[in-house]
């Protein structure tokens, strides 16, 4: 059993029962965040999928508060590491058993440029297992082919966490596109209305999924999904 509680934009919780970690917490600067970074007592790990702001976010202070391992890509978690912050460096293709669950980075289409405009890697997308079920995020990306590589090879997946918000990433059509290569059990949208660029309806994510075959339910920020 895995709980996936939505806290705005990319921003996501998995808890397992006995673990809990976090998915790119852009909370500050987010009038639709449904946490703040003192929100976390008690964290194994955060994850960050690529450099820009809206996805390292509050990582620091999170990190510094909870003493959570930060995992990302090998200039991420340097980048974290040089600021005296726990941190472990992966890189995309790269799998490893952590105590919390499994993480194995996969690619993303996309930059990865960090608040200063430091060089960060390359963009990642995260399969993640715990509690006996796995979880794609996706990142910030394009569609691409290979997404039928992930639900194949690493999944089945329990979920996939797509952005659909268009413009930086997928918009609605390639993300229903990116459920069929997926073929996870169920999709949510994410990534969507917190900047007017990226200002689209996830219920129509939500409706094309469906009509299409597939499984999709919007996780409003605060709520939880049960996977
Ligand atoms: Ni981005
Ligand atoms: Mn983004």
């Amino acid at each position: 059993m895995a709980t996936l509680t939505f806290l705005g934009h990319s921003c996501w919780t998995i808890f397992d029962g006995a673990h809990t970690i976090l998915i790119d917490p852009f909370l500050t600067g987010n009038d639709l965040a449904a946490a703040k970074p003192e929100s976390f007592t008690r964290l194994d790990a955060i994850i960050v999928t690529h450099g820009h702001g809206d996805h390292i976010g509050d990582t620091a202070q999170i990190a510094k508060a909870t003493g959570a391992l930060i995992v990302s890509n090998f200039e991420i978690a340097n980048y974290f590491g040089a600021k005296g912050l726990s941190s472990h460096p992966m890189h995309i293709g790269g799998g490893r058993q952590f105590d919390f669950g499994h993480v194995k980075l996969t690619i993303a289409h996309h930059g990865s440029s960090g608040p200063e405009g430091e060089y960060l890697g390359n963009p990642a997308g995260v399969v993640i297992t715990m509690g006996g079920k796995k979880i794609y995020h996706a990142g910030d990306t394009g569609l691409f082919l290979d997404m039928k590589l992930i639900g194949e090879m690493y999944g089945p997946l329990d979920a996939a966490l797509l952005p659909v918000g268009d413009n930086f990433t997928m918009g609605i059509d390639d993300a229903v596109k990116a459920v069929e290569f997926l073929k996870p059990k169920v999709a949510a949208p994410m990534h969507y209305k917190t900047f007017p660029p990226i200002d689209v309806d996830p219920n129509e994510f939500v409706a094309k999924v469906r009509a299409a075959g597939g499984r999709a339910e919007r996780v409003d920020p605060g709520k939880t999904l049960e996977v």
